[in-house]
């Protein structure tokens, strides 16, 4: 549906977006994930028409949207601040755009009422928006967001403003009124949880350029560049050099991970906190347990592993027994260690 191809965009001595090409499908929950400054957002202005790039085009269903002036896109952009008027009411706010667009009093009124209903905001239309909470504001901005029915809705860190309750609730609201109202949605992110937990695919940006798209759990098993496998999830990364058994890790031996590169080949082995073992007897690596920290669901155990500069973090399913100071082994399967090229 939405075809980018070849994006590029530049501030001065700073590339906000180089080279970007990504294919949006109809119906897809889309998210843009990356560090601060990488171009999220920049991205998101030129689709909807508040930026322009200086090479690349955008095409919207087979039609050029670059050509278009941004308020004949049917696209519509929720902003990273989500202003809205405070001196109207939550109906009059969520109205505004449709009134703009001179559509008649009776099919606004019908259009903000089922827009407000779907938001659960239905009691609340006749209050200003510093009477409501803040994930109730959140809501006031989705509202007038989808009430003029976009092709394409562009939410740039929606919910950043909320605390972590209240986040985690409006996750599954905009998933279900995502779904609801079948529109497609691209959001931007920095954080890798609310990208995995919201989006059908998942782009991972890094200074302007896309590293990888994939689907959450594929982003999460088979990272395929360095990056990508430091900031989806804390991963245990172990530099060296591609082996038939995995990779032969510099200054630790032999670690077991799948491998498809060739012999030899500069890569980082990656494995996940919650697929390490701790491993009295064995393991493929031995170390000391530098600390415990508890939370609750699960435990995150440091473990100190001579000639590695930095701990192996070790996730466990609830309490832990073992205690700082103890020797531990680390074990996994060779499939749980995947084999990034460097
Ligand atoms: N109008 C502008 N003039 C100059 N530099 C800009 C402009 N807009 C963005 N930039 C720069 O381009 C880069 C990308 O900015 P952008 O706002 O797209 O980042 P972002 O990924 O949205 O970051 P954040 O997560 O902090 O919102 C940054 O280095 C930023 O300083
Ligand atoms: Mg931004």
């Amino acid at each position: 549906m939405l075809q980018i191809t070849g994006v590029s965009r530049r501030f001065g001595d700073v590339t906000a977006l180089a080279d970007v090409s990504l294919e949006i499908r109809q119906g897809e929950f889309f998210a843009l994930l990356g560090p601060s400054g990488c171009g999220k957002t920049t991205l998101l202005r030129i689709l909807a028409g508040f930026e322009s790039p200086d090479s690349g085009t955008v095409t919207l269903d087979g039609d050029d949207l670059l050509g278009r002036a941004a308020h004949r896109r049917p696209v519509n952009l929720m902003f990273q601040s989500y202003a809205l008027f405070p001196h109207m009411t939550v109906a009059k706010n969520v109205a505004y755009g449709l009134e703009r667009e001179k559509l008649s009093k009776a099919e606004i009124r019908s259009r903000v009422g089922e827009v407000l209903e779907k938001v659960g905001l239905s009691a609340m239309a006749g209050r200003r928006p510093q009477q409501l909470s803040g994930g109730q504001r959140q809501r006031v901005a989705l509202a007038r967001a989808i009430v003029k029915r976009p092709r394409l809705l562009l939410l740039d860190e929606p919910l950043s403003a909320l605390d972590k309750k209240v986040r985690a609730e409006m996750q599954l609201e905009l998933k279900r009124l995502q779904h609801e109202v079948g529109i497609t949605f691209v959001v931007v992110t920095h954080d890798q949880e609310e990208a995995m937990s919201l989006a059908d695919r998942i782009a991972v940006f890094n200074a302007g350029r896309v590293e990888q798209v994939d689907e959450p759990v594929r982003l999460y098993e088979r990272p395929r560049t360095p990056f990508v496998a430091g900031f989806v999830g804390a991963g245990n990364l172990f530099p060296g050099r591609a082996c038939a058994a995995g990779v032969a890790a510099d200054g630790l031996g032999v670690l077991p991970g799948v491998s498809d590169l060739p012999d030899g080949t500069p890569a980082l082995l990656a494995v996940r906190p919650e697929r390490i073992r701790l491993d009295d007897g064995g393991g493929v690596l031995k170390g000391e347990v530098a600390d415990v920290s508890f939370y609750g669901g699960v435990s995150h155990v440091a473990v100190t592993v001579p000639g590695r500069p930095e701990p192996v973090l070790v996730a466990t399913q609830g309490a832990t027994r073992v205690r700082p100071g103890a020797q531990v082994g680390l074990a996994w399967t060779p499939g749980d260690g995947v084999l990034v090229p460097q």
